[in-house]
């Protein structure tokens, strides 16, 4: 079945600040159509036990709890613009986590309420699409990064979300080359930028071979 533009808009919308009840259900179907884009990105980064790790636009937050069994940062904190999505995220993984210091922000998008240096790993699935100012907001990544610290960005191949009909409703996309002209000047590079495959269900078209970038960063 066809999406009708009216339905792509709408759905585009909810994909870039989820809200209320219709927000809460793309929300879960987030989750479960891009887990392993957030797993493949969250390896990325190396992280060591005890790191610092913000994430930025987590959505329904359905996967942190697993996040921090598998890695045991000392410290996560949630970026989000929806207040849909903190609120579910922050029921999902709830009040106590072993050995983790959490905490769940919100944010106007571009100004991040955090000090500089105080993070070792920013990870960032699905959401660069809808950054207002994507160059300033990579300059707050490098502000409260510490020397060594990692991005890792999980985002869709251009030329499979060019097929799909949200993405003509205010998603940018990226190919390496987009993403490495809106690093110039951010004092971030680009030090990997893989090739991943996987089948998944789409919308509205069963499922579908979707090729997706982990892109990992640091310091220049
Ligand atoms: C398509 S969802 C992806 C959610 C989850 N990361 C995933 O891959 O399933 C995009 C998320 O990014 C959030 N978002 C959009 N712009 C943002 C920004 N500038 N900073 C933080 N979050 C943002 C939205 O509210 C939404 O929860």
């Amino acid at each position: 079945m066809e999406m009708s533009e009216e339905e792509a808009r709408n759905l585009a919308a909810q994909l870039g600040n989820p809200t209320g009840e219709d927000g809460i259900a793309v929300g879960q179907r987030m989750l479960s159509t891009n887990i392993n884009m957030i797993r493949k990105s969250a390896a990325a980064l190396g992280l060591k036990p005890g790191s610092s790790l913000a994430e930025v636009g987590h959505g329904n937050g359905g996967h942190i709890r697993e996040l921090l069994e598998n890695y045991n940062p000392a410290s996560y904190t949630g970026l989000e613009i929806s207040a849909t999505m903190q609120e579910e995220a922050k029921s999902a993984t709830g009040a106590t986590t072993p050995g983790t210091k959490l905490n769940f922000m919100l944010y106007d998008g571009n100004s991040i309420p955090l000090e500089a240096n105080s993070i070792d790993a920013i990870l960032t699935v699905n959401s660069i699409y809808f950054w207002k100012d994507p160059g300033a907001l990579f300059q707050e990544f490098r502000r409260i990064l510490r020397q060594e610290g990692k991005v890792a960005i999980g985002l869709g191949e251009k030329a499979f979300m060019a097929n799909l009909p949200v993405v003509k409703h205010g998603f940018r996309t990226y190919n390496r080359n987009d993403l490495l002209e809106v690093l110039e000047n951010t004092g971030l590079k680009l030090v990997d930028f893989q090739d991943h495959s996987e089948t998944v269900e789409s919308n509205m078209n069963g499922l579908v071979d979707r090729k997706f970038h982990v892109a990992l960063l640091s310091k220049d």
